[in-house]
C-alpha cells in the first residue's frame, strides 16, 4: 500500500501520496500561487512559508517531510493581518514589482508571532535569506516593524477559523491591546470573540479609522 503524507495549509487537513516538493504542491495542486518560484534551490526566499509557525522555504521542503505540520502561506492569514501588512507595506513604500513580497511577508509573520516589536537587526536576521531583486530592503524592513508593534496582542493570538477562512485571530479573556480602536468585540460578548473592525459591516464598528 502507498504511503500517504497528510498536514495541514491554511487550517484545512490536506493529503497526498505523491513526495514533491512542497512549493509544486502549493502551486500545482492547491494553487496558492503566492508562493513564488524564484530558483527552485532554496537560495531566493520568494517560496517563504510558515511551517509550524517557523519561516521556511517551500521549494526545500517536501510533502513527506511536512508530514503532520501546519503550513500557513499568504492566503492563509487572517484579513486582519492581510490588512496590516497591506497598510503597512504600502505606507512605506515597500513593494515594486511585488515578486518577493509573499516571502517577505510570510517571514515577517513569523517574526511577530515571536517578536510582536522586533528590533531592525531582528527584521534584517529574519529576511536575510530572503532576495529583492528591486529595492535595497530598508522599505520592507520598515514595513515589518510597522505591521508588527502597533496591534502586538493578535500575533499571538489563535486564528479563528469559518469555513476554512481566518476571520480573527484574537479568542480569550482579555482583548488586543489596541481595541477598541480597530476592533469590536462580537454580539456575544461572554465569548471574548474579537473582530478586526474591518470585517463587521460600518454600523458595528468602534471606530471608522485605520488606526493600526
Ligand atoms: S524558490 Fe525557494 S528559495 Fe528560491
Ligand atoms: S519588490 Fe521586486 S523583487 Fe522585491
Amino acid at each position: 500500500m502507498s504511503e500517504t503524507y497528510s498536514f495541514t495549509v491554511n487550517g484545512v487537513l490536506r493529503e497526498t501520496a505523491e513526495d514533491k516538493p512542497l512549493l509544486r504542491y502549493l502551486r500545482d495542486d492547491l494553487r496558492l500561487t503566492s508562493c513564488k518560484d524564484g530558483c527552485s534551490e532554496g537560495a531566493c526566499g520568494t517560496c517563504t512559508i510558515a511551517a509550524d509557525g517557523k519561516a521556511v522555504r517551500a521549494c526545500i521542503l517536501t510533502t513527506k517531510k511536512a508530514a503532520g505540520k501546519n503550513i500557513l502561506t499568504v492566503e492563509g492569514l487572517s484579513v486582519a493581518e492581510k490588512e496590516a501588512f497591506v497598510y503597512a507595506f504600502g505606507k512605506v513604500g515597500a513593494v515594486q514589482c511585488g515578486f518577493c513580497i509573499p516571502g517577505m511577508v510570510m517571514a515577517g509573520k513569523a517574526l511577530l508571532d515571536a517578536t510582536p516589536n522586533p528590533t531592525e537587526g531582528e527584521i534584517k536576521k529574519a529576511i536575510r535569506g530572503n532576495v529583492c531583486r528591486c529595492t535595497g530592503y530598508k522599505k520592507i524592513i520598515e514595513g515589518i516593524s510597522l505591521a508588527g508593534p502597533s496591534c502586538g496582542a493578535r500575533w499571538k493570538s489563535t486564528p479563528i477559523w469559518k469555513g476554512g477562512i481566518p476571520l480573527a485571530w484574537a479568542t480569550g479573556p482579555s482583548a488586543p491591546t489596541c481595541a477598541p480602536r480597530c476592533w469590536a468585540m462580537d454580539s456575544t460578548p461572554t465569548t471574548y470573540t474579537w473582530t478586526a473592525w474591518f470585517t463587521l459591516p460600518p454600523s458595528a464598528r468602534s471606530t471608522p479609522g485605520r488606526g493600526c
